[in-house]
């Protein structure tokens, strides 16, 4: 609720600038698609496994609540065909079935892009460089961009054999939990926090060691796009990522002052092979969500990004009946004004109560005295410029004026 919500309002509308500018135009796409569609995010993965909301309905479809909007983005690339490149944004409620605490819910809002068509590296940079600096025009500085490859289809298969063997070899010295991770899903055994599987991950080969020309010279042309852009990064080469479509470059935003287990403000990659896996042709893609609850969070934590201003510029009273404030009001609105006032005819005392409650900046009173004359008194609330009587022919426009800056 507000002031919450009217913050949250505007951090979406700062970064629907940010996309459109950078000639994204909006998806607005269904909550609810059918469970299919998330299966692409990994099989064996906890958000499809263990997170998801999924249901049947009265035809008995399959279906889920999204956990994330990649897949049904690029369901509505390969179900509507734009032509690529195809650059999309959007907003929204994602769902989760996790454990609530602070930072993690299980309706959440994201806010993100995806690019489909090009798999020239200079998109990953663009992309990469729009989260970057849509956290900067918030003010937010203790961010950290940690960038890592998963390798392609030419190198990842004997990259992921290698991890296998090594971590099967060291397969008494994992906790318990990757040890069933490891039967599913090696490459998520390098994302565990757990104590005891640290120096097993540490000895664990690298995928950036075992990279094809193709995939490291992708790689580089990001590195290098980055360094131009003048965008610190961090190569963090254990950063797998909670779903599986992954290839080529991945990265993640870490919030420094938020507590480490949900410091993660957003993250995204490349998916180069998901429309096809999803029926379409095959069409390279890239991009990111970033999580609004989690950087509303960070920006308290750094003071940054207050909620904007919504109490009402002006505020009237009038003791005449009500009907002066019924007209006026109308008119402060449709003048640009934010304007409000008080109901049920009760005394100037009562009413200059209200207003001053509501935070306004000025009171515009109207007694019989003002009527007759064709007149309003506007009365200064927080300064100390006390109080002018104004034509009404004049009112609006002199409002307009007092309030052309804020
Ligand atoms: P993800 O890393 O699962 O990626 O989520 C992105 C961001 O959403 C996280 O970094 C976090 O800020 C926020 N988030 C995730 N789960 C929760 C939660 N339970 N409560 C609060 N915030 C949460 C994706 O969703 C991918 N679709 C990103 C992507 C786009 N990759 C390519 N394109």
């Amino acid at each position: 609720m507000a002031p919450e919500s009217d913050r949250q309002r505007a951090l979406v509308a700062a970064f629907a600038d940010v996309a459109v500018a950078a000639g994204y135009g909006q998806v607005i796409s269904p909550i609810f698609e059918d469970v299919r569609v998330f299966h692409r995010l990994g099989e064996a993965n906890d958000v499809v496994t263990k997170e998801m909301y999924d249901f049947e309905d009265k035809d008995g479809r399959h279906l889920a609540l999204r956990p994330e909007l990649t897949a049904s983005i690029v369901r509505a690339f390969v179900q509507h065909r734009p032509r690529p490149p195809w650059k999309a944004w959007y907003e929204g409620p994602q769902f989760r079935h996790e454990k609530p605490q602070a930072g993690r819910y299980r309706q959440f809002t994201q806010i993100g892009v995806e690019v489909l068509g090009p798999d020239d590296p200079h998109v990953d940079v663009e992309v990469i460089a729009l989260a970057w600096r849509f956290y900067e025009s918030l003010g937010l500085s203790r961010i950290r961009l940690l960038l890592n490859t998963l390798g392609d289809p030419d190198c990842r298969p004997s990259y992921l054999v290698a991890l296998e063997t090594y971590l099967n070899d060291h397969r008494g010295d994992l906790s318990e939990q990757s040890q069933a991770t490891l039967a599913t899903n090696p490459l998520r055994v390098l994302d565990s926090k757990r104590e005891p599987d640290q120096a097993v991950i540490a000895g664990a080969p690298l995928m950036v060691d075992h990279l094809s020309d193709d995939a490291g010279a992708h790689f580089s042309a990001v590195t290098d796009g980055l360094q131009t852009l003048g965008i610190p990064y961090e190569i963090s080469p254990r950063l797998v990522r909670g779903l599986d479509y992954y290839v080529k470059t991945t990265f993640e935003f870490a919030g420094d002052a938020l507590e480490s287990a949900q410091n993660a403000l957003g993250g995204g990659g490349r998916y180069d092979d998901l429309a096809e896996q999803l029926g379409g042709p095959a069409t390279p893609g890239i991009g990111f969500a970033l999580g609004v609850d989690r950087i509303l969070l960070a920006c308290d934590a750094e003071g940054v990004f207050p909620a904007p201003p919504t109490e009402p510029q002006v505020f009237v009273v009038d003791v005449t009946g009500g009907e002066q404030a019924m007209a006026l009001t109308d008119q402060l609105r449709q003048a640009g004004l934010r304007a409000d006032r008080a109901w049920g005819n009760r005394s100037m005392k009562a009413q200059m109560k209200v207003a001053d409650r509501s935070g306004a900046a000025v009171a515009v009173l109207i007694g019989e005295g003002e009527l007759a004359n064709g007149t309003a008194t506007v009365r200064d609330l927080r300064g100390d410029t006390g109080q002018q009587e104004v034509s009404r022919t004049d009112l609006v426009a002199t409002l307009q004026q007092r309030f052309a800056s804020t």
